[in-house]
């Protein structure tokens, strides 16, 4: 497995050319573009890596997967899919068309930016402090990873520059789908997509997610069976934004992407797949991660269809 994952980052190494690095949120322009790395975990626990594993990057929207996870554990999935839908949306990720233009007053999917926003204002705590302890304190409990925190200049970098989001918090705020202060529930959207993480630490993640749950390393369930599968179906069908399609004809592994550089894929029953490459495509998921995992379905016959 080391040898095969070697050989997708030297192949692919020269893809991250193609992209380029998220920069509207300015801070991600420090990243390194030509990082690469992919770390896998069979269920057996067992850890494999290459690249640019060890490099630490903010998990972006693959923090909605956090999000959506703790907002049904919190509320019922009735009540979270009251407020936000499950279809996929062919539009950006910070689409505001499908809101207003379209008269929407609940955002089509979690994994959205409206999406999770609203998922995230789902989370409950007696304050915020207690709401992003409980956000991060998951994440490091499914990553095996104690060390894990936030990155404060990229928490910093998008509270300053995060308009868009601001504007659709606000919409959603002004048609009851979301409630409370806006303010605090945009700075627990912003600290939960500046938590940073590696490749091994989101393959840890997605182990769990393809283990039904249960954490593969020391057998402990973290999340039901039945969140676990909504989660990883809406992974397949809204993931990868408005490329989730054609990911799912090509790679077939339900995955979250995040401006970041990562992306976390989960293949049911076999493997969780972290890998990192902040030079993006044009719909802002990983170029050369999506190559590599690509390669690697094909290689291990990893698709679910
Ligand atoms: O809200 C934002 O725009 C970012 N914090 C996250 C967006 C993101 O990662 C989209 N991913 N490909």
């Amino acid at each position: 497995m080391k040898r095969l994952l070697e050989t997708l980052v030297e192949n692919n190494r020269e893809i991250t050319k193609k992209g380029n690095l998220a920069s509207y949120i300015p801070e991600l322009l420090n990243a390194d573009k030509n990082d690469l790395g992919v770390a896998v975990i069979t269920l057996d626990g067992k850890v494999h890596s290459a690249g640019d594993c060890s490099k630490k990057f903010t998990m972006q929207s693959i923090s909605k997967v956090v999000s959506l996870i703790l907002a049904i554990q919190d509320n019922g999935k009735e009540r979270v899919f009251e407020k936000v839908g499950m279809e996929p949306t062919g539009d950006s990720f910070n689409s505001i068309v499908n809101l207003e233009i379209k008269q929407k007053v609940k955002p089509y999917n979690p994994m959205i930016n409206a999406g999770a926003i609203a998922t995230t204002a789902l989370i409950y705590g007696v304050s915020e402090e207690e709401k992003f302890e409980k956000i991060l304190n998951f994440t490091r409990k499914v990553t095996g990873n104690n060390d894990i925190d936030i990155n404060k200049s990229v928490y910093k970098s998008e509270k300053l520059t995060g308009d868009r989001n601001r504007y659709l918090a606000y919409y959603l705020k002004s048609n009851n789908t979301i409630d409370g202060d806006v303010e605090d529930i945009l700075d627990l959207y912003f600290k939960q997509c500046s938590i940073e993480v590696n490749c091994i630490d989101i393959a840890k993640f997605a182990s769990m997610l393809a283990n039904d749950g249960i954490l593969p390393w020391s057998g402990e369930r973290v999340i039901s069976r039945e969140v676990s599968r909504i989660v990883k179906t809406i992974m397949v069908t809204c993931g990868m934004y408005d490329a989730s399609g054609k990911f799912a004809v090509h790679i077939g592994i339900p995955a979250k992407s995040g401006v970041g550089g990562g992306i976390m894929a989960a293949v049911p029953k076999r493997m969780g797949i972290g890998v990192y490459g902040p030079s993006l495509d044009k719909k802002g998921n990983s170029i050369a991660g999506t190559h590599i995992l690509k390669e690697l379905s094909d290689e291990l016959d990893l698709s679910i269809f």
